[in-house]
């Protein structure tokens, strides 16, 4: 996709962070965009800044967790602005201590948004993308925590993981459809990720107050508006992997060297 000029995008967690900062980039790159997030007040803010560029937007309150609100995302995205072109998978909250002390709450609430989120998004999305036949984008956003291992980071880790492995494949299956796939792989990024709880359903609430402090993370914290700038190059051009911070280059190459090692080679 060379221009959003004229594109319709949608992005999950959009009020606040790196959302926020897709929906406005989008929009000063010509796109019409459908904001959807849990914090309405927070949308109405970004929906205005929006018609402050001259651009359009609508909210829409989405619990990306629930198949139902975002199939009714996809259906009201259709029925404003008659297409969808790029969707942004890019809710996402985080837990933080031990995997041995992750309670079963923690588990369900970081997968039902971070994996589930974008699983309801691609079921929602994908077959009117498809029919449309108008090509298009999805970007998931998984994060650094989807390629390397964070000790204290493991219930996120097993989201991202998964978040990064879906969109290898994904990639490969919407080839056809003239769709493409990017996935999002940031290191720190000044958002309001450390306060994810703000959005924890109260039924998922752990029984008792028993909460790890954020993991440091090493590295630049990067500005959303950064971010999301190499996102959107990298949908403009088709490019799979948006690492973000070189930083992280080296625990990359750790990985992968370690995994290298383990595989048996036949001695001649
Ligand atoms: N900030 C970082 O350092 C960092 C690093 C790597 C990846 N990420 C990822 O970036 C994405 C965006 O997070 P952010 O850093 O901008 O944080 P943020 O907290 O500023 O924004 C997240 C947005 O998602 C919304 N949200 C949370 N649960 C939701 C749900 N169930 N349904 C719909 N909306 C929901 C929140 O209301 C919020 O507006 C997440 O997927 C996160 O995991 C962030």
């Amino acid at each position: 996709m060379d221009s959003f000029a004229g594109r319709v995008g949608v992005v999950t967690g959009g009020a606040s962070g790196i959302g926020k900062a897709l929906v406005l980039g989008l929009v000063r790159e010509g796109a019409k965009v459908v904001v959807a997030d849990l914090d309405e007040p927070a949308m109405a803010g970004v929906v205005a800044e929006v018609r402050n560029l001259g651009g359009e937007a609508i909210a829409v309150r989405t619990d990306v967790s629930d198949r139902k609100h975002v199939e009714a995302l996809a259906e009201r995205a259709v029925a404003t602005f008659g297409a969808v072109h790029v969707l942004c998978n890019n809710a996402g909250v985080g837990v933080w201590g031990p995997l041995e002390s992750a309670t079963h709450q923690d588990w369900e609430w970081v997968l039902a948004v971070n994996l589930w989120g974008v699983i309801h998004g691609l079921e929602a999305f994908l077959p009117r993308m498809i029919a449309a036949r108008q090509g298009g984008h999805v970007l998931n956003t998984a994060s650094m925590a989807g390629l390397v291992a964070t000790q204290g980071l493991g219930v996120y880790n097993t989201s991202k993981y998964a978040v990064v492995g879906l969109s290898e494949t994904l990639a490969k299956d919407l080839r056809p459809y003239g769709i493409g796939v990017s996935v999002l792989c940031p290191m720190g990024v000044a958002t309001r990720i450390r306060s994810s709880e703000r959005n924890r359903p109260a039924h998922l609430r752990n029984p008792t107050e028993r909460r790890a402090e954020p993991v440091e993370l090493m590295g630049r914290t990067l500005e959303p508006e950064a971010v999301a700038a190499m996102a959107l190059a990298a949908i403009r051009e088709n490019r799979l992997y948006v690492v973000t911070h070189e930083e992280g280059l080296d625990a990359i190459r750790r990985r992968f060297q370690r995994i290298e090692q383990a595989v048996p080679r036949a001695t001649s």
